[in-house]
């Protein structure tokens, strides 16, 4: 039995500043489901808790994009996002939000707790200051040159290009990201969280969790050995928490303070709502009285206070040190609080071989695969689960979502489900029949079957989901083996009785399955559960039972779990993305400062050389085959505006390409034009056209391509480039 009585399962509050893609869902969101679903179906007592953070600079720099004020910006997206993690099955207890009213008493009597012990350090310091927009330059309001990597574009407190954490005034050539002017320093007073002096009561916490995944320790190991330093916990700001100390006019609480008491605030609120008390005039429950005895904890208390229950913040790896250090931090000193017992961080999520980029829009967005792939969230689920990125940064292509759909969902999951129901009720009338005799192999099966919960939830347990998905495929494909081997649909010609026990056993996989598959694909199993007329009171460990489907039971007439993606689906989705690359590429050069996030958050000044792709091999390189060509023909492709077909002379053959270049050149300019081509790229269908490679096009400073040129020097058609 688990030490633990009950869980409390976080998932980083989203900044409330763009929409939601499958890096959010892939890095965060989704694990910590999968997590929640399996605790609730063991039926452990969980609540999992998230909501919108809706402080701090990213909303503020969002709202003067926008030309609108940081409340609308947070009223949008605060709907957008939570309404895209219900239609993905996202199955928080509650998505609360920071700007709501118990939030702002929560973090406000957190503050004002750690100000009365004593905890806070009171500084004065010199914080950079725009004369021009009159206002001090928080965090990520400020650019320069990093002094340790030269990068132009590092921020006022990292760099992102060589990960060291900075302060604002290390940078070299700082500007305001307001008005592009060198900013002056202003002294200013501000409260400090002593992480220096906290420090040993932190090493002997992450000390204790030696189990914690090698990615998590590695970054809390090396902020520790450089030495924490105290930390401002307040900012000159106007759009979040107020400072509250009497005389402070004009500072609210870092969005880091604010933003991890958000869990706690949130948990509040459930517990809240959920007593439905009509304390009218406070619509978020912020004046509910308790009816407790002082020496009683409230309920929510208990999901934060009780020694036996575990904490689990699911997060992305940008915020490893905020969930490792600096909230525990927080609540050391705050005292009455347990600290996170599992911080299970993924990397990032790359889509098609490059970063996601919310401001270049490479990016999947949630709200747009689903208008496109209308009812596929669990094909998108799996997909993401499958490829989760847990030690280390991985790719979203796809191709790779088309081969998962089709060669595991509908070939394996769906088709083992679909040859049982149908033979089922060709056989039986949708009747379950009754087990007769069990031959060597059925006890076999049985054995194997009974084995399934147990792994499965090991591997979730220790929050590797994408063991444990694989394992999942194994019962489907253990359940088609089964079939093949027996053949029942050979069989039921000459032996009646062994086909009754066949087609037995294999619905009672499909029970299990149903059980089994639900944290991951919950869409898929409910609706299997409606198609074999299961019990929904089920609980995990009822999947090592062969007596889910009785001799007798009637199950309903059953469709396809799952449909198969097409390859026009497919391309027509890698073109939308390229041509958000070309679209975005004008827009770029228009204004220089652009958002990005750690791209979804802060400014930065974009400068696409210093974005390099992840690294790759030798052999990767040397895999690309690319030559000297020439353009013999070229024309538009008919009802778009980036595209040219052309007819290439590569020295082996000559080939039709598709190229996004209509917007730089006419067609007649490039008759003749020396070009270098990739010609091994596998053909794919643009606009119905076969692309048969790849120009290689460079990028001018205005944001036009031009053609990679071998053309002064005096070289054959079919040359190689290496
Ligand atoms: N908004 C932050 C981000 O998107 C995450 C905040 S997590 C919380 O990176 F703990 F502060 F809530
Ligand atoms: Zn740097």
């Amino acid at each position: 039995m688990s030490k633990f009585k009950r869980y409390t399962v976080t998932a980083a509050l989203p900044y409330a500043n763009g929409p939601l893609h499958i890096g959010h869902l892939a890095g965060c969101y989704l694990p910590a489901d999968i997590y929640v679903r399996y605790l609730r179906s063991n039926g452990e007592l969980v609540k999992f808790i998230c909501g919108s953070d809706e402080h701090g600079v990213p909303i503020t720099i969002k709202a003067k994009k926008e030309g609108t004020t940081p409340q609308k910006v947070v009223d949008k997206y605060h709907k957008i996002m939570g309404d895209a993690f219900d239609e993905f099955g996202i199955s928080f207890d509650i998505y609360a939000r920071t700007s709501s009213k118990i939030h702002h008493k929560t973090a406000t009597e957190f503050f004002n707790t750690l100000y009365q012990k004593g905890v806070f350090k009171e500084e004065i310091t010199e914080q950079y200051f725009d004369e021009k927009a009159n206002q001090f330059l928080a965090d990520r309001y400020i650019v320069g040159t990093c002094p340790k990597c030269a990068n132009e574009n590092a921020y006022g407190d990292q760099c992102e290009s060589c990960g060291s954490t900075l302060n604002a005034t290390d940078l070299i050539n700082p500007k305001s990201t307001f008005s592009g002017e060198k900013p002056i320093l202003k002294k200013t007073k501000n409260w400090f969280l002593p992480l220096d002096t906290l420090q040993p009561q932190i090493d002997a916490y992450i000390d204790s969790h030696k189990e914690w995944k090698t990615n998590v320790l590695g970054q809390c190991k090396s902020w520790l050995s450089s030495g924490l330093q105290p930390r401002a916990m307040t900012r000159d700001l106007d759009w979040g928490v107020k400072v509250p100390i009497e005389g402070v006019e004009g500072k609210v609480l870092y969005v880091w303070f604010d933003a991890p008491i958000g869990y706690i605030s949130a948990t509040k609120e459930f517990f809240n709502t959920s007593k439905e008390i009509n304390n009218t005039n406070e619509g978020d429950g912020a004046n509910l009285i308790s009816n407790l005895k002082p020496h009683e904890k409230e309920e929510w208390e208990l999901y934060w206070k009780d020694k036996e229950t575990k904490l689990v913040h699911f997060i992305g790896k940008d915020n490893i040190v905020f969930h490792c250090i600096i909230f525990p931090a927080m609540l050391m000193a705050e005292g009455s609080y347990i600290l996170p017992e599992a911080v299970p961080a993924n990397e990032f999520l790359n889509l098609e071989g490059n970063k996601i980029s919310t401001s270049r829009n490479w990016a999947v967005w949630l709200h747009e695969y689903l208008l496109e792939f209308t009812n596929k969230q669990d094909a998108l689920r799996y997909t993401l689960c499958a490829n989760a990125p847990e030690t280390k940064d991985n790719d979203f292509t796809w191709k790779d979502f088309q081969a998962k759909n089709n060669n595991e969902l509908v070939a394996i999951l769906g088709n083992f489900i679909n040859r049982t129901l149908v033979l089922t009720h060709k056989y039986y009338d949708g009747k379950v029949p009754e087990a007769l005799e069990f031959i060597k192999a059925d006890i076999l099966l049985l054995k194997e079957l009974s084995k399934f919960p147990e792994k499965i939830s090991s591997s979730i347990k220790q929050y590797r989901f994408r063991e444990a998905l694989a394992e999942l495929m194994n019962l489907a494909r253990l359940g088609n083996k089964f079939l093949a081997d027996n053949e029942p649909w050979i069989i039921i010609k000459t032996d009646k009785n062994r086909v009754q026990t066949i087609m037995n056993l294999s619905l009672q996989i499909v029970a299990n399955l149903t059980i089994l598959m639900e944290p991951f694909l919950p869409f898929t199993s409910k609706k299997l559960a409606t198609m074999i007329n299961l019990n929904n009171n089920l609980k995990w460990n009822d999947a090592t039972r062969t007596d889910l489907l009785l001799p007798g039971h009637q199950i309903n007439p059953s469709s396809l779990l799952f449909e198969k993606v097409e390859d026009e689906i497919i391309d027509s989705q890698i073109l939308k993305l390229n041509n958000s690359k070309i679209d975005n590429q004008s827009e770029i050069n228009k204004s220089n400062i652009l958002l990005n996030k750690n791209e979804d958050a802060s400014p930065i000044v974009i400068n696409f050389k210093n974005e390099a792709k992840a690294d790759i091999s030798f052999d990767d390189f040397n895999k690309m085959d690319i030559r000297v060509g020439t353009i013999l023909e070229a024309e538009r492709v008919p009802k778009t505006d980036k595209l040219m077909k052309l007819l290439i002379d590569t020295g082996i053959d000559k080939r039709t390409v598709v190229s996004g270049i209509a917007a730089y050149y006419k067609p007649e300019e490039i008759i003749g034009q020396k070009v270098s081509i990739l010609v091994n790229l596998a053909p794919r269908k643009i606009k119905n056209i076969e692309s048969q490679g790849m120009i290689l096009m460079a990028e001018n400073s205005n944001g036009e391509l031009c053609f990679v040129e071998p053309s002064k020097l005096n070289i054959n058609n079919g040359a190689s480039i290496k």
